[in-house]
């Protein structure tokens, strides 16, 4: 018992000290940062969807549209430099989500590449548009436009919830993501 209890007061100890004013005031930055940027990502594709459904002869609405388009994606790409920098110095300066028990920061990291995989295909999508060469159906950019949604709600659940072994994403993280998903999901379609 004494044995357990002490490396874990240890812990909680250290994880203390690393709520500094000035860590805090970065994370507040990360956090602004973090919500701009995906507020790009919500939008964009939304106007993908626009983009999809534009009638061949609207030259001036397509025009419109492209130019929305790009002005937010540049947004966009400053938005997430000082995001990820942000939270890249709060892990390596500040060393939270380093050592054992950190398995929620392991699952972040695979969850923010998923989203920097996504912005580079709006990237991609927006070319595709530029040239003319979109194949893809409105419909498809509506699913599309759910992603970052879920990524989202993927990462802020495991920086606030942080499961620390893989028992624990079952038991304390999992659930708690598929019942918010179910309802999501539940009123997605009843809205359609
Ligand atoms: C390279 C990318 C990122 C890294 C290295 C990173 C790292 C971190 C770290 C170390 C913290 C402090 C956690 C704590 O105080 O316990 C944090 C906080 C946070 N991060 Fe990130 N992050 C990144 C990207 C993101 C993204 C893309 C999102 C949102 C989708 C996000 C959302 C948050 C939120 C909401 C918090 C506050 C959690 C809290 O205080 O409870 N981060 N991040």
């Amino acid at each position: 018992m004494v044995d357990g209890f002490r490396p874990a007061l240890t812990g909680l100890l250290f994880v203390q000290n690393l709520y500094t004013a000035q860590m805090l005031w970065i994370k507040t930055l990360h956090i602004v940062f973090v919500a701009s940027w995906f507020a790009g990502l919500f939008y964009l594709p939304r106007i993908f969807v626009n983009l999809a459904s534009v009638a061949p002869g609207s030259v001036a609405e397509r025009a419109r549209l492209l130019l929305m388009a790009k002005r937010l994606l540049s947004f966009s790409h400053l938005l997430m430099v000082p995001a990820v920098a942000l939270g890249i110095w709060l892990w390596a300066g500040y060393g939270i989500g380093w050592g054992p028990g950190q398995s929620w920061m392991h699952a972040k990291w695979l969850a923010v590449l998923l989203v920097l995989g996504y912005h580079h295909a709006c990237v991609k999508l927006l070319r595709r548009f530029e040239h003319g060469e979109n194949r893809r159906s409105e419909r498809w950019f509506r699913v599309f436009n759910e992603a970052p949604v879920l990524l989202m709600l993927m990462i802020v659940s495991l920086v606030v919830v942080k499961p620390s072994d893989w028992t624990a994403f079952l038991t304390d993280w999992l659930w708690g993501l598929l019942v918010l998903v179910a309802v999501g999901a539940l009123a997605w379609w009843r809205r359609r």
